[in-house]
């Protein structure tokens, strides 16, 4: 009876031992089966290819890093070569204007990918020491860049130039040009505010501002004053027109962009046919400064100089409105050619 239950017993753990072993002979054999599987299908075959046009993130990286030591001058040729890094002339130029936001156009620009900026304003096609420099100063000028970004400079004082357009069309008549302008009256003040703050730093005194907007003998608008000349867009914008068809410009609303940018530069991006890049994680409100500020990724993040975005003097409400009544005809017109409409009195 005993032999007979050691006898099932060790039947049992027969057919146990067996079963076990039976497992792992299979799970090695399926894993060897899986390695073997592994190069005819590896798993980067099975994720979808990436877009063509997808700018890599280490582009954005790239321009935090090297560039940088770049623009210190600290990168050597060989870095450079092998980088494949060019100094490449602009493909679009915030040409003004002045006071509109201009600074905060290029700095959030700069937040996408593609768009690498010039940081100073180059002056080349205003001035006409540098213009003589001739091109190659101008593109010596410009930063390091991958031949897929596009370059950006701005220099407000391009708008109203007389020589200015005809010198951008002979360097490249297919240019992208952009625009950025606020409420005139609006900007006349913003403008005089810097003029003011400038002399008030070299301890001048100044002119009040209705003094300066209102002829004090005929009672009527100084167009004499350039704060007020400026403001006058559709006068400007004309005579660029006799060089760049009006599809090559775009129009940027400058108090949007100081309000709730995110839509403005979208507007851009589709402008300058750049994939959408730039989102509302790159711009956050700053309470202090009262402005949006950008963010570039998690560690790097920075406002705007704090020249920009100065409390303007108030402006005597007589002359405001008399300024508005005579920047509304030229409005009308800037619309019209422009077909952007603003909501401005
Ligand atoms: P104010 O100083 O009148 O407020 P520009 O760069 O062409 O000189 O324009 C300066 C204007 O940019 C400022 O005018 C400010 O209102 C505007 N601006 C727009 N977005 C800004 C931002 N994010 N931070 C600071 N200023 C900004």
């Amino acid at each position: 009876m005993l032999f007979k239950q050691q006898a099932l017993l060790r039947q049992k753990l027969f057919v146990l031992g067996s079963l076990a072993i039976g497992s792992v002979l299979y799970l090695v054999a399926r894993v060897g089966t899986l390695d073997r599987l592994q190069p005819i299908c590896p798993i980067e075959s099975r994720l979808p290819p990436p877009e063509p046009e997808q700018i890599p993130l280490r582009t954005l990286q790239f321009k935090r890093g090297l560039l940088h030591e770049l623009r210190k001058g600290n990168a050597t040729k060989e870095q450079i070569r092998l980088h494949n890094l060019v100094q490449q002339l602009p493909r679009a130029i915030i040409i003004g204007v002045r006071k509109g936001g201009t600074r905060a156009l290029l700095e959030m620009l700069n937040l996408h990918p593609a768009v690498v900026k010039a940081s100073q304003e180059i002056h080349f096609f205003d001035n006409d020491q540098n213009y003589a420099r001739g091109i190659d100063w101008y593109r010596e000028k410009m930063p390091f860049s991958f031949p897929h970004q596009i370059t950006i400079e701005k220099s407000p004082a391009y708008f109203i130039t007389e020589e200015v357009p005809e010198r951008i069309f002979k360097m490249n008549s297919s240019i992208k040009l952009l625009i950025i302008v606020r409420e005139p009256t609006t900007r006349a003040v913003s403008d005089y505010t810097q003029v003011l703050e400038g002399k008030e730093r070299k301890n001048k005194t100044y002119h009040k501002f209705e003094k300066l907007a209102v002829d004090s003998g005929t009672c009527e608008v100084n167009t004499k004053y350039k704060a007020v000349r400026t403001s006058i867009y559709t006068k400007h914008l004309e005579r660029w027109l006799k060089y760049f068809p009006v599809e090559q410009f775009h129009i940027v609303d400058g108090d949007r962009l100081i309000t709730d940018p995110l839509p403005e530069l979208q507007l851009v991006e589709r402008f300058l046919n750049l994939p959408s890049r730039i989102s509302q994680y790159n711009l956050y409100f700053n309470a202090t400064r009262g402005f949006y500020c950008l963010r570039f990724n998690i560690v790097f993040n920075k406002c705007l100089a704090g020249s920009k975005g100065r409390i303007h003097p108030e402006v005597d409400p007589l002359v405001a409105t008399k300024l508005q009544k005579f920047f509304h005809p030229f409005n009308q017109k800037f619309y019209q050619i422009t077909g952007r409409t603003f909501n401005w009195p």
